[in-house]
């Protein structure tokens, strides 16, 4: 297969080998490699009628010596495991995950971007509740998967800023699933977000569903804006995904940038606090917000086709430390075993 790896979007490749393991009778089975691209599961499967099901999504990258890293897969293996605990499904243990993600990235490494074109290989783990049930309770079987395609920019501008509107629809309920990785987060922020692309926007900021008044994510990642006053700030809720990369990014906004780490109420009517703004992820990476429309009025950042300097500089620290340019924090980075 030719890839033209300079211009990938974030689409499906097929890839040659992905990991399943079944959950059965209380444990694990080992798991395999398989070419299989192809699920045969029961129709009464919880996972798809009552949404018992849970992912995640991480990156490996190839370094300028040919090696492959990983960023922090330690804690997509524990936010799956918080995610699974909230939909009563099984543990995967860490070991496991970390095991499954090394294989499935040895297996297939010819995918792994080469390093420079700025791509890498996106990782999905898949946690779902399979087997013959129908009234609302947990599967009594399980499956854990992850497979894995190259993938570039998830939003279109890559570094360019591109245009986000305030969603008048909810993701999340104050107490309800925001926080965990679940497929239903997802589906109720389908037709939301097909609103937004329909009327020229990269994706929806969502509010608090408590007033409607604080700013809480992105569709598809954690949002941060940068102060004059050197303060890079996300919002505090618990209903929004904590995004590792959000965390990631507090820590080297304090120890690369020397700005202050702010995390906190983000009010929709004083955006003008931000000289800068972002939207940040695995997929996302750092996506520059160029304006957001809220109601009738349109704010602007740094700029609608520029990307701000403290931006670019946090995407330069994160991606350099990626990609094994940059000295990473201890435990950031996970070298693939390749033999
Ligand atoms: N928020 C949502 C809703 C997401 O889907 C994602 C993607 O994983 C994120 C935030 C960013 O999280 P992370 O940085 O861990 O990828
Ligand atoms: C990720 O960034 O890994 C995501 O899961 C975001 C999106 C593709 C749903």
């Amino acid at each position: 297969m030719q890839i033209d790896w300079e211009n990938l979007g974030f689409s499906y490749i097929k890839t040659p080998w992905r990991f399943v393991a079944k959950w059965k009778n209380g444990f694990w089975e080992q798991g395999a490699l398989t070419e299989d691209n192809i699920l045969h599961i029961h129709e009464g499967s919880p996972a798809l009628h009552y949404g018992q099901q849970c992912f995640e999504g991480l990156k490996a990258y190839r370094r300028p010596d040919g090696g492959i890293n990983l960023f922090r897969p330690d804690e997509n293996s524990k936010r799956l495991n918080r995610s699974a605990r909230r939909l009563r499904m099984p543990f995967v243990p860490e070991e496991m995950f970390l095991d499954a993600v090394n294989q499935v990235v040895k297996a297939n490494q010819e995918f792994v971007p080469p390093y420079g074109t700025g791509a890498t290989l996106y990782l999905r783990p898949l946690l779902i509740g399979v087997g013959e049930n129908i009234g609302v309770a947990p599967a009594p079987e399980y499956l854990f998967i992850i497979f894995c395609m190259p993938v570039g920019s998830y939003f279109k501008g890559g570094l360019a800023p591109t245009n986000f509107i305030v969603s008048d629809y909810d993701r999340a309920a104050p107490n309800g699933t925001g926080a965990a990785k679940v497929g239903g987060n997802y589906a109720a922020s389908l037709l939301p977000g097909y609103e937004a692309h329909e009327r020229n926007f990269s994706d929806c900021i969502y509010l608090d569903p408590e007033t409607h008044t604080k700013i809480e994510e992105v569709g598809s990642a954690n949002f941060f804006g940068i102060t004059a006053e050197n303060e890079f700030v996300t919002p505090k809720s618990p209903s929004i995904l904590p995004s590792i990369t959000k965390y990631s990014l507090l820590y080297l906004a304090e120890h690369a940038l020397g700005l202050t780490p702010v995390e906190g109420d983000v009010y929709v009517d004083q955006l003008d606090r931000f000289v800068e703004a972002g939207a940040c992820g695995t997929a996302a990476v750092i996506s520059p917000i160029g304006g957001i429309q809220n109601g009738e009025s349109f704010h602007v950042f740094y700029s609608e086709t520029e990307v701000g300097p403290k931006t670019r500089a946090l995407y330069d620290e994160l991606t350099g430390i990626q990609f094994g340019e940059r000295k990473a924090p201890a435990g950031w980075i996970f070298d693939v075993p390749l033999d």
